[in-house]
C-alpha cells in the first residue's frame, strides 16, 4: 500500500514536472524522453531497426531524444538572405539542448536556462565590488546587446565612461543570470566589460519626455561563451505587430513597485491596440516606431517590463529560440492597474542593428 502511494506520489510529481516544462534535445526538434511504449513510441517500436541512431539525453537511464510530431518541429527550410537570419539559423544548429517552459499568465519566476539571451547591464565604480544592476538587454551575437538607449544616459561623455583610466562609473554587462543575489541558483554568470556602445543617432527625449528611438548597441570585450546557459535570441524578420500575446522578462519587474528583484521574472503581456494605450497612457506615441502591451483588463499587478529588457515571442521554426519583438522603453508603473509599457519596435532597426554587428 505504502509502495503504491510512493509510486502514485512519484507519477503525480513526474507528470507535474512535465507539465512545467520539458527538456528539448536535438537543436529543439525532440524532447527528452523514456524509451518505454508510452513515452517515446515512435522510437521504441522500432529500437532494433534503428539502434545506433537513436539519440539519448541520458543513456544510462534510457532517455532518448524523441523526436516532436513534425507540426511541432517547426524546421521548414526558408529563404535566408539576411545575415542575421543565417546567424539566427547557427545560433539553433549549435543549441544542442534547451529548457522550455508553457505561456504562463501573470508575473513569475523564471526558470534556469529558460531565457538563455537575458542580459543584466549594470554600473560599477572603480575600486568597489557592488554593481548597481539597473537595466536589463537582449543578447543577439556572442559579442552585442540590445537595450535601451535611455540605459546608456550618463553625466560624464562615452568617451570618459569607455576610458579606463577615468575615473567615472563603467558599464557592465552580466549574461547567464538568474538570480545576482543567489551563488546557488541554477545560473552560470559571464561577466563583460563594454567596449563600444552605439545610441540610435535619432534617440531623443522631448519636453514632453515622449522617448522616440529608444534603442542602443553594446559591444562586449570579448564573445560570450554560449552555453545552456547564454544563448542569443534572434531580431525578427517581420514587424511581429500580429503577436497579440508576448512575454517579457526582466529584475524589475515586481508587483509593489519601486522594489527590483533579485531573480529574474517573466510575465505574459497583452499588445494594446495604439488607441487604447494613448488613452491608458494618457500620452500620445510614435506608433510607427513604439507599440504598448500590457495587462488589458488589468489582471495581476504586474509590471510591465524592465527597461531596456526584452519583449519576444517563440521563434515561428525554431524550438530552442525566441525572436525579438520589442524593447521596454518606459511606462513600466508598478502596480498600476491595466497601464501599459512603451515599447521600441526592434524590426524597425534591423538594418542600423546589422551594420553594426554584421558589418564591417
Ligand atoms: C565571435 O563570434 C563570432 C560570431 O559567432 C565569430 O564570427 C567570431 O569569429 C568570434 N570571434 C572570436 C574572437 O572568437
Ligand atoms: C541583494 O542583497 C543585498 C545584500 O544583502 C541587499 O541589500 C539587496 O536589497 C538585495 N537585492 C534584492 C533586489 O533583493
Amino acid at each position: 500500500m505504502l509502495l503504491a502511494m510512493h509510486a502514485l506520489n512519484f507519477l503525480l510529481l513526474t507528470l507535474f514536472l512535465c507539465s512545467v516544462c520539458c527538456e528539448l534535445c536535438d537543436r529543439g526538434t525532440g524532447e527528452c524522453k523514456e524509451l518505454t511504449a508510452s513515452d517515446c513510441p515512435v522510437i521504441f517500436y522500432i529500437q532494433h531497426l534503428i539502434a545506433n541512431e537513436i539519440k539519448y539525453c541520458n543513456e544510462i537511464d534510457d532517455i532518448v531524444c524523441c523526436p516532436l510530431p513534425l507540426n511541432n518541429q517547426k524546421q521548414a527550410p526558408v529563404e535566408e538572405n539576411r545575415p542575421y537570419e543565417k546567424e539566427c539559423n547557427h545560433f539553433n544548429d549549435i543549441r544542442a539542448s534547451c529548457h522550455q517552459s508553457p505561456f504562463i499568465v501573470g508575473g513569475t519566476k523564471a526558470a534556469g536556462r529558460e531565457f538563455p539571451f537575458m542580459a543584466l547591464i549594470g554600473l560599477k565604480e572603480r575600486d568597489k565590488s557592488e554593481i548597481n544592476w539597473d537595466c536589463g538587454g537582449t543578447l543577439v551575437h556572442p559579442r552585442f546587446v540590445i537595450t535601451a538607449a535611455h540605459c546608456l544616459e550618463t553625466t560624464e561623455t562615452k568617451e570618459q565612461r569607455l576610458d579606463p583610466n577615468f575615473n567615472s562609473p563603467k558599464f557592465v554587462v552580466r549574461l547567464g543570470e538568474l538570480d545576482y543575489n543567489s551563488t546557488t541558483d541554477d545560473a552560470q554568470p559571464q561577466d563583460f566589460n563594454v567596449v563600444n556602445y552605439v545610441v540610435h543617432p535619432a534617440y531623443d527625449v522631448d519636453d514632453d519626455r515622449k522617448v522616440e528611438n529608444d534603442i542602443a548597441v553594446i559591444e562586449l570585450d570579448r564573445n560570450a561563451t554560449l552555453t545552456e546557459y547564454v544563448a542569443p535570441a534572434c531580431l525578427p524578420p517581420s514587424s511581429g505587430n500580429d503577436h497579440l500575446q508576448l512575454t517579457a522578462a526582466g529584475w524589475g519587474l515586481t508587483t509593489d513597485s519601486g522594489h527590483k528583484s533579485s531573480h529574474l521574472l517573466k510575465v505574459s503581456l497583452e499588445r494594446f491596440g495604439d488607441d487604447l494605450c494613448e488613452e491608458r497612457l494618457e500620452v500620445e506615441i510614435e506608433t510607427r516606431t513604439q507599440f504598448c502591451a500590457g495587462s488589458i483588463n488589468g489582471i495581476g499587478d504586474t509590471c510591465n517590463g524592465d527597461s531596456g529588457g526584452p519583449i519576444f515571442v517563440q521563434h515561428p521554426r525554431y524550438n530552442c529560440l525566441k525572436l525579438l519583438i520589442g524593447i521596454t522603453s518606459y511606462g513600466s508603473i508598478c502596480g498600476t492597474r491595466g497601464r501599459p509599457s512603451v515599447y521600441t519596435k526592434v524590426y524597425l532597426y534591423t538594418d542600423w542593428i546589422e551594420s553594426i554587428v554584421w558589418g564591417e
